[in-house]
Protein backbone atom coordinates (compact mmCIF):
# COMPACT_ATOMS: atom_id res chain seq x y z
CA UNK A 1 0.00 0.00 0.00
CA UNK A 2 1.13 3.44 -0.74
CA UNK A 3 -0.09 6.17 2.08
CA UNK A 4 -2.11 9.19 0.88
CA UNK A 5 -0.37 12.34 1.08
CA UNK A 6 -1.50 14.42 3.50
CA UNK A 7 -1.04 17.78 1.53
CA UNK A 8 -0.32 20.90 4.13
CA UNK A 9 -0.01 23.41 1.13
CA UNK A 10 -3.88 22.50 0.07
CA UNK A 11 -5.29 22.52 3.69
CA UNK A 12 -3.28 25.76 4.22
CA UNK A 13 -4.65 27.43 1.45
CA UNK A 14 -8.72 26.39 2.30
CA UNK A 15 -7.71 27.40 5.82
CA UNK A 16 -6.21 30.59 4.92
CA UNK A 17 -9.26 31.41 2.77
CA UNK A 18 -11.23 31.36 5.65
CA UNK A 19 -9.22 33.87 7.88
CA UNK A 20 -9.07 36.20 5.48
CA UNK A 21 -12.98 36.11 4.94
CA UNK A 22 -13.60 36.61 8.36
CA UNK A 23 -10.81 38.67 8.75
CA UNK A 24 -12.67 41.57 6.30
CA UNK A 25 -15.52 41.19 8.21
CA UNK A 26 -14.04 42.78 11.09
CA UNK A 27 -14.23 46.17 11.94
CA UNK A 28 -10.93 46.39 12.46
CA UNK A 29 -8.08 44.47 10.49
CA UNK A 30 -6.69 41.85 12.72
CA UNK A 31 -2.75 42.88 13.47
CA UNK A 32 0.45 41.08 14.42
CA UNK A 33 3.54 42.26 15.94
CA UNK A 34 6.56 40.64 14.67
CA UNK A 35 10.04 40.90 16.54
CA UNK A 36 13.33 39.64 15.21
CA UNK A 37 16.53 39.80 17.65
CA UNK A 38 19.56 39.29 15.57
CA UNK A 39 20.71 37.69 12.41
CA UNK A 40 19.96 33.87 12.60
CA UNK A 41 19.48 33.29 8.98
CA UNK A 42 16.66 30.51 9.27
CA UNK A 43 14.43 33.15 11.65
CA UNK A 44 14.77 35.49 9.20
CA UNK A 45 13.13 33.41 6.51
CA UNK A 46 10.46 32.25 9.24
CA UNK A 47 9.75 35.63 10.05
CA UNK A 48 9.61 36.75 6.30
CA UNK A 49 6.85 34.00 5.27
CA UNK A 50 5.12 35.20 8.58
CA UNK A 51 5.08 38.68 7.16
CA UNK A 52 4.02 37.29 3.95
CA UNK A 53 1.07 35.47 4.93
CA UNK A 54 -0.15 38.23 6.72
CA UNK A 55 -0.51 40.76 3.71
CA UNK A 56 -2.06 37.47 1.69
CA UNK A 57 -4.92 36.92 3.90
CA UNK A 58 -5.41 40.50 4.63
CA UNK A 59 -4.35 41.05 8.04
CA UNK A 60 -2.15 43.81 9.25
CA UNK A 61 1.66 43.56 10.33
CA UNK A 62 4.32 45.26 12.38
CA UNK A 63 7.75 44.19 11.75
CA UNK A 64 10.27 45.42 14.42
CA UNK A 65 14.13 44.09 13.67
CA UNK A 66 16.46 44.69 16.17
CA UNK A 67 20.38 43.85 16.57
CA UNK A 68 21.95 41.21 18.17
CA UNK A 69 23.24 43.07 21.28
CA UNK A 70 19.37 44.86 21.96
CA UNK A 71 19.39 45.01 25.57
CA UNK A 72 16.83 42.86 27.26
CA UNK A 73 14.56 45.36 29.64
CA UNK A 74 14.43 47.60 25.89
CA UNK A 75 12.94 44.77 24.28
CA UNK A 76 10.72 44.37 27.34
CA UNK A 77 9.75 47.77 26.97
CA UNK A 78 8.62 47.59 23.48
CA UNK A 79 6.36 44.62 24.39
CA UNK A 80 5.00 46.53 26.95
CA UNK A 81 4.10 49.64 24.22
CA UNK A 82 2.55 46.87 21.85
CA UNK A 83 0.39 45.24 24.47
CA UNK A 84 -1.56 48.32 24.75
CA UNK A 85 -1.28 48.96 21.27
CA UNK A 86 -5.06 48.89 20.12
CA UNK A 87 -3.99 48.10 16.32
CA UNK A 88 -1.95 45.01 17.17
CA UNK A 89 -3.68 41.60 18.26
CA UNK A 90 -1.06 39.09 18.27
CA UNK A 91 2.63 39.66 19.55
CA UNK A 92 5.21 36.76 18.18
CA UNK A 93 8.83 37.09 19.00
CA UNK A 94 10.43 34.55 17.14
CA UNK A 95 13.00 32.39 19.01
CA UNK A 96 16.12 31.48 19.54
CA UNK A 97 16.69 34.77 21.31
CA UNK A 98 20.30 35.88 21.76
CA UNK A 99 21.79 34.46 24.81
CA UNK A 100 22.24 37.23 27.35
CA UNK A 101 17.97 37.51 26.66
CA UNK A 102 15.67 35.17 29.00
CA UNK A 103 13.32 33.29 26.47
CA UNK A 104 10.82 32.59 29.68
CA UNK A 105 11.09 36.09 31.06
CA UNK A 106 9.79 37.75 27.32
CA UNK A 107 7.27 35.27 26.53
CA UNK A 108 5.35 36.43 30.04
CA UNK A 109 6.19 39.67 29.24
CA UNK A 110 3.66 39.17 26.35
CA UNK A 111 -0.47 40.34 27.36
CA UNK A 112 -2.15 36.63 27.38
CA UNK A 113 -5.12 37.67 25.25
CA UNK A 114 -1.93 38.64 22.94
CA UNK A 115 -0.23 35.57 22.68
CA UNK A 116 -0.84 34.25 19.39
CA UNK A 117 2.17 31.90 19.55
CA UNK A 118 0.75 29.98 23.01
CA UNK A 119 3.76 29.69 24.40
CA UNK A 120 2.61 31.43 27.72
CA UNK A 121 2.03 29.84 31.26
CA UNK A 122 -1.56 30.67 31.11
CA UNK A 123 -1.97 29.31 27.73
CA UNK A 124 -0.23 26.03 28.70
CA UNK A 125 -2.65 25.92 31.60
CA UNK A 126 -5.48 26.09 29.65
CA UNK A 127 -4.67 23.77 27.29
CA UNK A 128 -3.58 21.28 29.76
CA UNK A 129 -6.85 22.26 31.87
CA UNK A 130 -9.24 21.73 28.45
CA UNK A 131 -10.15 25.61 28.13
CA UNK A 132 -10.44 27.41 25.54
CA UNK A 133 -7.46 29.24 24.58
CA UNK A 134 -4.64 29.98 22.01
CA UNK A 135 -2.94 27.12 21.23
CA UNK A 136 0.66 26.46 19.84
CA UNK A 137 0.90 26.86 16.32
CA UNK A 138 2.70 23.58 15.09
CA UNK A 139 0.58 21.26 16.84
CA UNK A 140 -2.49 23.24 16.54
CA UNK A 141 -1.47 22.10 12.77
CA UNK A 142 -1.05 18.77 13.02
CA UNK A 143 -4.34 18.34 14.09
CA UNK A 144 -5.87 20.32 11.52
CA UNK A 145 -3.58 17.86 9.14
CA UNK A 146 -4.54 14.88 11.15
CA UNK A 147 -8.43 15.92 11.43
CA UNK A 148 -8.02 16.39 7.37
CA UNK A 149 -7.51 12.28 6.95
CA UNK A 150 -11.45 12.11 8.14
CA UNK A 151 -10.10 9.57 10.90
CA UNK A 152 -11.51 9.72 14.43
CA UNK A 153 -9.31 9.41 17.49
CA UNK A 154 -11.52 8.27 19.68
CA UNK A 155 -10.12 4.37 20.64
CA UNK A 156 -7.16 5.22 18.58
CA UNK A 157 -3.10 5.14 19.68
CA UNK A 158 -1.27 8.14 19.33
CA UNK A 159 2.46 8.26 19.96
CA UNK A 160 4.65 11.75 20.01
CA UNK A 161 8.17 11.64 19.68
CA UNK A 162 9.76 14.77 21.34
CA UNK A 163 8.52 16.33 25.00
CA UNK A 164 9.62 19.87 23.95
CA UNK A 165 7.06 22.70 25.30
CA UNK A 166 6.23 24.07 21.89
CA UNK A 167 5.61 20.56 19.66
CA UNK A 168 5.72 18.24 22.01
CA UNK A 169 4.04 18.79 25.41
CA UNK A 170 1.17 20.51 23.64
CA UNK A 171 0.44 18.11 20.73
CA UNK A 172 0.25 15.32 23.54
CA UNK A 173 -2.54 17.33 25.15
CA UNK A 174 -4.39 17.80 22.04
CA UNK A 175 -4.54 14.72 21.05
CA UNK A 176 -5.54 13.71 24.73
CA UNK A 177 -8.34 16.25 24.27
CA UNK A 178 -9.42 14.61 20.83
CA UNK A 179 -10.04 11.57 22.64
CA UNK A 180 -6.59 9.26 21.72
CA UNK A 181 -5.09 7.44 23.83
CA UNK A 182 -1.41 9.00 23.88
CA UNK A 183 1.89 7.82 24.83
CA UNK A 184 4.95 10.17 24.41
CA UNK A 185 8.38 9.39 23.77
CA UNK A 186 11.91 10.92 24.02
CA UNK A 187 15.59 10.61 24.07
CA UNK A 188 15.43 8.68 27.59
CA UNK A 189 13.03 5.98 26.16
CA UNK A 190 14.35 2.62 26.08
CA UNK A 191 12.56 1.18 23.34
CA UNK A 192 11.57 3.60 20.19
CA UNK A 193 10.42 1.50 18.08
CA UNK A 194 8.48 -0.63 20.46
CA UNK A 195 6.10 1.94 21.34
CA UNK A 196 5.73 3.39 17.53
CA UNK A 197 4.70 -0.05 16.05
CA UNK A 198 1.53 0.22 18.43
CA UNK A 199 0.34 3.49 16.80
CA UNK A 200 -2.23 4.13 14.76
CA UNK A 201 -0.82 7.89 14.93
CA UNK A 202 2.48 8.67 15.05
CA UNK A 203 4.26 12.75 15.11
CA UNK A 204 7.86 12.95 15.05
CA UNK A 205 9.08 16.06 16.65
CA UNK A 206 12.43 15.43 17.28
CA UNK A 207 15.01 17.23 14.82
CA UNK A 208 16.69 13.99 13.84
CA UNK A 209 16.30 12.79 9.89
CA UNK A 210 15.52 9.00 9.67
CA UNK A 211 14.12 8.23 13.24
CA UNK A 212 10.87 6.61 11.92
CA UNK A 213 11.59 4.03 9.37
CA UNK A 214 9.03 1.97 7.51
CA UNK A 215 9.60 -1.04 10.11
CA UNK A 216 8.63 0.76 12.80
CA UNK A 217 5.06 1.78 11.10
CA UNK A 218 1.82 0.19 11.90
CA UNK A 219 0.17 -0.40 8.08
CA UNK A 220 -2.33 2.37 7.41
CA UNK A 221 -1.04 4.51 10.21
CA UNK A 222 -1.28 8.43 10.04
CA UNK A 223 2.15 9.94 9.81
CA UNK A 224 2.98 13.51 11.06
CA UNK A 225 6.25 14.70 10.20
CA UNK A 226 7.54 17.62 12.13
CA UNK A 227 11.46 17.67 11.49
CA UNK A 228 13.18 20.37 9.48
CA UNK A 229 16.37 18.98 8.82
CA UNK A 230 19.27 18.71 6.37
CA UNK A 231 19.73 15.74 4.84
CA UNK A 232 23.68 14.65 3.27
CA UNK A 233 23.00 16.34 -0.08
CA UNK A 234 21.24 19.67 1.95
CA UNK A 235 17.95 19.16 0.86
CA UNK A 236 15.10 19.87 3.40
CA UNK A 237 14.07 16.22 5.09
CA UNK A 238 11.52 15.41 7.98
CA UNK A 239 12.15 13.19 11.02
CA UNK A 240 10.50 10.23 9.08
CA UNK A 241 12.22 8.23 6.07
CA UNK A 242 9.64 9.33 3.57
CA UNK A 243 10.13 7.16 0.85
CA UNK A 244 10.57 3.98 2.99
CA UNK A 245 7.24 5.05 5.22
CA UNK A 246 4.97 5.87 2.75
CA UNK A 247 5.01 2.44 1.36
CA UNK A 248 3.61 1.18 4.73
CA UNK A 249 1.60 4.47 6.60
CA UNK A 250 -2.24 4.78 5.40
CA UNK A 251 -1.24 8.77 5.27
CA UNK A 252 2.02 10.78 5.77
CA UNK A 253 2.84 14.12 5.52
CA UNK A 254 5.73 15.28 3.05
CA UNK A 255 8.62 17.64 4.29
CA UNK A 256 8.32 19.99 3.01
CA UNK A 257 5.18 21.10 2.41
CA UNK A 258 3.44 19.13 5.17
CA UNK A 259 3.87 20.74 8.65
CA UNK A 260 5.26 23.87 7.68
CA UNK A 261 3.08 25.68 6.06
CA UNK A 262 0.97 24.88 8.68
CA UNK A 263 2.55 26.45 11.21
CA UNK A 264 2.03 29.64 9.76
CA UNK A 265 -1.59 29.24 8.87
CA UNK A 266 -2.52 28.87 12.58
CA UNK A 267 -0.52 31.89 13.21
CA UNK A 268 -3.15 33.64 10.91
CA UNK A 269 -5.86 31.71 12.89
CA UNK A 270 -4.61 32.67 16.37
CA UNK A 271 -3.95 36.06 15.30
CA UNK A 272 -7.54 36.39 13.88
CA UNK A 273 -9.17 34.58 16.89
CA UNK A 274 -7.57 36.91 19.39
CA UNK A 275 -8.78 39.82 17.14
CA UNK A 276 -12.66 38.04 17.62
CA UNK A 277 -11.81 38.46 21.07
CA UNK A 278 -11.26 41.98 20.92
CA UNK A 279 -13.56 43.33 18.88
CA UNK A 280 -16.02 41.27 20.56
N1 LIG B 1 11.09 29.72 16.23
C1 LIG B 1 10.83 28.57 15.58
N2 LIG B 1 9.49 28.34 15.55
C2 LIG B 1 8.91 29.36 16.21
C3 LIG B 1 7.55 29.69 16.51
O1 LIG B 1 6.60 28.97 16.18
N3 LIG B 1 7.36 30.84 17.19
C4 LIG B 1 8.39 31.64 17.60
N4 LIG B 1 8.09 32.74 18.28
N5 LIG B 1 9.65 31.36 17.34
C5 LIG B 1 9.91 30.23 16.65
Amino acid sequence: MTAQLIDGVALSRTLRAGVAERAAALPRRPGLAVILVGEDPASAVYVRNKIKACGESGLHSVFEKYDADLAEDVLLARIAALNVDPAIDGILVQMPLPRHIDPQKVIAAIAPEKDVDGFSVLSAGELASGLPGLRPCTPFGCMKLIESTGQSLKGKHAVVIGRSNTVGKPMALLLLQANATVTVCHSGTADLAHHVRQADVVVAAVGRRNTVTADMVKPGAIVIDVGMNRNDEGKLCGDVDFAGVREVAGWITPVPGGVGPMTITMLLVNTLQAAETAQG
